[in-house]
């Protein structure tokens, strides 16, 4: 990473002498490994957050759920430094615990907190690679479990506005994938109310969920995860693409996962953001042509061509790319 000129952000001096600046490929910050350049800020100083507000921004995490053109983003890219970054875990009184997670924190270290504590529910995510920032705000989780199932309440800056504020977990409609605040909500922290439990026993069940993603998924190579939301429970996304025969179809760098097709890896790290636009496209059009399924993104894009999201009926895919 290249420190940015002054003159490329417009950010004051005194704002990047509290809050590192700098110029990258997002390729860098992204476990796909794809995407072109952008200035990333990394927010030390709360105080400094109505003039990071006051301008056009995106917010990453751990980069995990991502996909970037291959052109970079415009905008600058906000990171939550090391003072976002606390975990509190509390004594527990009459069986509970409340546990306060700033959303910078890595998700696996929340997680390993709990369970050092003796405290239930997160190792259901073990294995999930997220912040806890990424992970409130995609609510992320497995088939059995999502991070908001043990959210008591959570700080946000909600769009439009400058001052964080604490927001009951009743007052988010979260869905499947779906946090229910709106796009471009910054999440700043959460507290978790949890129930006491053996601590070995909630060992044993991360190390059992994070063998069995290690066996159903390609962690070994860079990718996005899951590519899109599972159609229906009923529906697995991956288990129709497998049923499409299009494990290991590929389109320039970027290759349908032959462990599990809901995953498209950029296996020699060569893919660009336009292989994976057209292979999406390629598995978008089968599923509608053939099983009549509309496949919906599950990853976020940042300047990924628009009809990724559009009806694959009004989707020209190229042929023999
Ligand atoms: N399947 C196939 N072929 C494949 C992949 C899956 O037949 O290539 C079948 C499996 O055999 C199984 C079914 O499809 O019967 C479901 O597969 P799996 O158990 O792997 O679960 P999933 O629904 O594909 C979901 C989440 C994952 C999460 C796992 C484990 C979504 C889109 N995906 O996968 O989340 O890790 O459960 O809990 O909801 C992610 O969000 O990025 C992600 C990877």
């Amino acid at each position: 990473m290249n420190e940015a000129s002054s003159s490329s952000t417009g950010f004051t001096a005194d704002f990047r002498g509290r809050n590192p600046v700098a110029t990258a490929r997002l390729a860098q910050a992204t476990t796909m490994r794809i995407g072109g350049p952008a200035t990333i800020v990394t927010l030390e100083d709360r105080s400094d957050l109505p003039e990071l507000l006051a301008r056009p921004h995106r917010w990453l995490g751990k980069g995990a759920n991502l996909l970037v053109g291959d052109a970079g983003v415009g905008e600058p890219v906000v990171r939550l430094g090391q003072a976002f970054s606390a975990i509190d875990v509390g004594v527990p009184v009459g069986g509970r615990a409340l546990v306060r997670a700033g959303a910078g924190a890595d998700l696996a270290e929340l997680i390993s907190a709990c369970v050092k504590a003796g405290l239930a529910g997160p190792e259901g995510l073990a294995g999930v690679p997220a912040t806890v920032g990424g992970a409130l705000r995609m609510n992320a989780g497995t088939s059995t479990c999502w991070m908001l199932d043990w959210v008591a309440r959570v700080e946000v800056v909600l769009p439009g506005e400058e001052q964080p504020r604490w927001l009951e977990r009743s007052a988010l409609p979260a869905a499947y994938r779906n946090c229910g605040l709106p796009q471009g909500t910054l999440f700043l922290g959460c507290e978790l109310l949890l129930v006491q439990d053996d601590p070995e026993k909630l060992r044993a069940t991360g190390a059992r969920l994070k063998k069995a993603k290690a066996t159903s998924q390609p962690l070994a190579l860079p990718s996005a995860g899951c590519v899109f939301k599972n159609p229906r429970p009923d529906l697995p996304a991956g288990k129709l693409i497998d049923e499409l025969g299009l494990k290991n179809e590929r389109v320039g760098g970027a290759v349908v996962s032959a462990v599990h097709a809901n995953f498209i890896v950029n296996e020699q790290r060569t893919a660009t953001c336009a292989d994976v636009a057209a292979l999406i496209r390629r598995i978008r059009e089968r599923a509608w042509r053939e099983r009549g399924v509309v496949l919906e993104m599950e990853v976020e894009t940042w300047e990924c061509p628009a009809d990724l999201k559009a009806h694959p009926r009004d989707v020209r895919v190229e042929v023999g790319v």
